[in-house]
């Protein structure tokens, strides 16, 4: 075999691996998409590094942010008490280890022109954002996003203003020069609330409630993230058929609003309990926006 013979066939082989893992699907004879769904239980460090090179066009990830307390702290005024969730506590060090890690095997498997949204508060965004400057050199920061939360908690302790926003990262893989994706005209018609009128430019800062009890119909998940943010974020970096990965899928809202707008998924969680509420929030007769079928694959991950 010679040489052009063998990148063929290496081509062709890593191709149908894109395609065997994320199971897409095209009804060629009704030429029909059906777009696949797969979660995957297990540790996204190990997961993510069995997805090929280049496979995937947007990564949204809502990693943990390191802001858990081992107890929560609550106040007689409301049922909220702080974040203590183990999956959300780290030593610093282990904190920008794990960070740096994900990230690189993020960009590792984009396509170029690909895009990673990270979302995050000071916690962690300060780390985010200089991992992906100081040892990401090929990819560029697009925007930071502020997204505003106008029905935010109130601040505990009154010692502090009271955090009412979240700091979205959207950085692009362009080392090539290639420019990413961004559905410039969508956004301007498709995205409307008390910052931004629909028919102008969309700004930066974002005004969304909190994740809404209708969207929690499923069960409880102390992270889950609202509909309408995962909306944006892939409505305006992706197109129909394309592959969105989240490593950190928690209760399926990336996968959830993947499906529905015709957009194909992996989403990667490590802890099982979040199971039911996954299985509840991806099934196949759920209705999609253009009636687009779908296909789930739940899969326990195996080394
Ligand atoms: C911030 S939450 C994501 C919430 C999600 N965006 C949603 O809307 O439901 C982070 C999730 O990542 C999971 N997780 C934490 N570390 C992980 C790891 N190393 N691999 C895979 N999942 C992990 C946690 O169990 C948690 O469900």
């Amino acid at each position: 075999m010679n040489g052009f013979q063998e990148i063929k066939k290496k081509l062709r082989s890593s191709v149908q691996d894109v395609n065997l893992l994320i199971g897409i699907n095209q009804d060629k004879k009704r030429n029909k998409m059906k777009t696949t769904h797969r979660i995957i239980l297990g540790d996204a460090l190990k997961v993510l590094k069995k997805i090929p090179n280049k496979s995937i066009d947007l990564v949204f990830a809502d990693p943990p942010y390191n802001m858990s307390k081992k107890k929560g702290l609550g106040w007689a005024y409301s049922k909220h008490i702080t974040m203590q969730e183990e999956w959300d506590i780290f030593s610093k060090d282990d904190f920008f280890k794990f960070n740096k890690e994900w990230i690189k095997e993020c960009f590792r498997v984009l396509k170029h022109g690909g895009s990673l949204w990270v979302s995050g508060s000071f916690h962690n965004i300060y780390k985010i954002g200089f991992i992906i400057q100081e040892f990401h050199p090929d990819t560029k920061i697009n925007n930071s996003i502020v997204w505003f939360k106008p029905n935010a908690q109130p601040n505990i302790t009154c010692r502090f203003f009271t955090e009412s926003c979240e700091h979205l990262i959207w950085a692009s893989k362009n080392g090539d020069g290639k420019k990413w994706k961004f559905n410039y005209q969508w956004t301007k018609e498709n995205i409307e609330d008390q910052i931004n009128p629909k028919g102008k430019q969309t700004r930066n800062v974002w005004n969304i409630p909190l994740t809404p009890k209708k969207e929690k119909w499923a069960g409880v998940h102390p992270t889950q993230k609202p509909f309408e943010l995962l909306r944006r974020i892939i409505l305006s970096c992706t197109d129909k058929g394309d592959v969105v990965l989240d490593p950190f899928v928690g209760s399926g809202t990336t996968s959830a609003v993947a499906k529905y707008y015709g957009r194909n998924s992996i989403g990667i969680e490590k802890d099982k309990k979040n199971l039911p509420l996954l299985k509840k929030r991806l099934k196949e007769e759920q209705k999609t926006s253009d009636n687009t079928e779908t296909k789930i694959i739940f899969e326990e991950f195996k080394n």
